[in-house]
């Protein structure tokens, strides 16, 4: 099949800025090896970005003592909201700037790593926050960046990219650069132990559709396929446990590890049809971007069945032991009976009842336009596909045949 254009520049820009893996510590004491890790590369005065109920909750202390008994002079920044806006970044830019930090150390979710992200290079490169948004504004090295994410499923310490909600436009504003890599992250299950079970399940499935989408992806190479395939094999074995018990450290450690090999895996390949309208869905009923991922998710796959066929038998295989069976049709199947099982298990729900039919066309026009400049999809979809992927969402239907 000959490449779209898509597939075309996302291969070509893939090669010429490769993503970096960061170094990564990971298990129980890991953000003391993180801050030590900081320490030693020089850093005395980091500006810790984080949020309100994280620092107020006492989770945090031990790190900041860890970080004061080394020398450290600790700014804390924690005004972020869970859709951060240009002004969240603006402020803490000012406080970087104000107490001369000389580096950013983000532990949060994906809000205040993606502030973190910015505002570490919005700093060295003293440019207004419209002149970073894109491709490749990034002239100036960042200031040296460390995270550690406090859910597991955005991946966003191993991806190049962050999104922040421009209040004048009312748009999402993505910056992407390979250096909004961080130097390096912690993954640690101490800090993960808290997160409750319906929040771990959405996120833990939005680490799964990014494994699946860059499995699945036209754009994959043979790091990519190792990766993803890995991390779909732990979320299967461990997101359930994670969620039956939060304080299961092995489990909790396993789904950040899984997710982190999520998120490097699209960064080199790219997302697809569930990220491109659960985008739509989540800008028009703010649902959490890994429910409504959860939710599309097997429509998606269920449309790419015959595309993907081989692909989808593949991870069948990998997760059932079976490598000798051969029906790819009913391998595939049984993948997408798998995933449907998985989301029962952990409480995703089958529907998503807010959506509003009055809204099917535009939320379909925009996550058409959505993939059409993003993702390198294994088949195009047309504008019925995702009426009929929106209709089985919003009714929780999960029969659906596409011609
Ligand atoms: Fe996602």
């Amino acid at each position: 099949m000959l490449s779209t254009p898509i597939t075309y520049a996302l291969r070509v820009f893939t090669r010429l800025y490769p993503t970096q893996k960061p170094l990564v510590f990971s298990g129980v004491g890991s953000t003391q090896k993180l801050a030590n890790l900081m320490v030693a590369a020089g850093q005395s005065k980091p500006l810790l970005i984080t949020d309100n109920f994280l620092l107020t909750s006492g989770m945090l202390d031990e790190t900041i003592a860890h970080l004061k008994e080394k020398g450290c002079d600790v700014v804390v920044f924690d005004d972020i909201a869970p859709n951060p806006t240009f002004q969240h970044v603006e402020k803490a830019i000012e406080a970087t700037k104000q107490n001369s930090c000389d580096s950013i150390f983000a532990i949060g979710g994906g809000s205040v790593i993606d502030v973190a992200k910015v505002v570490a290079a919005a700093v060295t490169n003293d440019k207004s926050l419209h002149k970073l948004t894109g491709l490749l504004k990034v002239k100036t090295p960042p200031l040296p960046l460390y995270i550690t994410p406090t859910t597991s499923g955005t991946g966003s310490e191993v991806t190049n990219a962050a999104v922040i909600s421009d209040t004048e436009t009312h748009k999402k504003k993505f910056f992407v650069d390979p250096q909004y890599l961080p130097i390096a992250a912690s993954l640690d299950p101490d800090l993960l132990k808290s997160l409750p079970a319906h929040i771990t399940a959405a996120v833990g499935m939005d680490a799964l559709t990014h494994a699946i989408e860059a499995f699945t992806s036209k754009v994959n190479s043979a790091e990519v396929d190792r990766d993803a395939s890995l991390a779909i094999k732990l979320l299967f074995d461990h997101l359930p446990k994670a969620c039956a018990n939060g304080n299961d450290l092995d489990a909790r450690e396993t789904v950040a590890q899984a997710s982190f090999l999520a998120g490097y895996s699209f960064s080199k390949s790219s997302l697809g049809y569930v990220h491109a309208i659960s985008h739509q869905i989540s800008a028009h009923y703010d649902t959490p971007h890994g429910l409504a991922n959860a939710v599309i998710l097997p429509r998606v796959l269920e449309f790419n069945k015959v595309a993907s066929e081989k692909r989808l038998a593949q991870l069948e295989r990998m997760l059932s032991g079976n490598n000798t069976a051969s029906n790819t049709k009913e391998l595939a199947e049984n993948f997408i009976g798998r995933v449907n099982l998985l989301s029962r298990t952990i409480g995703i729900p089958a529907s998503l009842t807010e959506l509003d039919q009055a809204d099917f066309k535009k939320i379909t026009k925009d996550a058409l336009a959505e993939a059409r400049a993003s993702y390198a999809v294994p088949k195009v979809m047309r504008r019925k596909d995702v009426e009929a992927i929106l209709t089985s969402v919003s009714n929780g239907h999960l029969e659906l045949s596409f011609a």
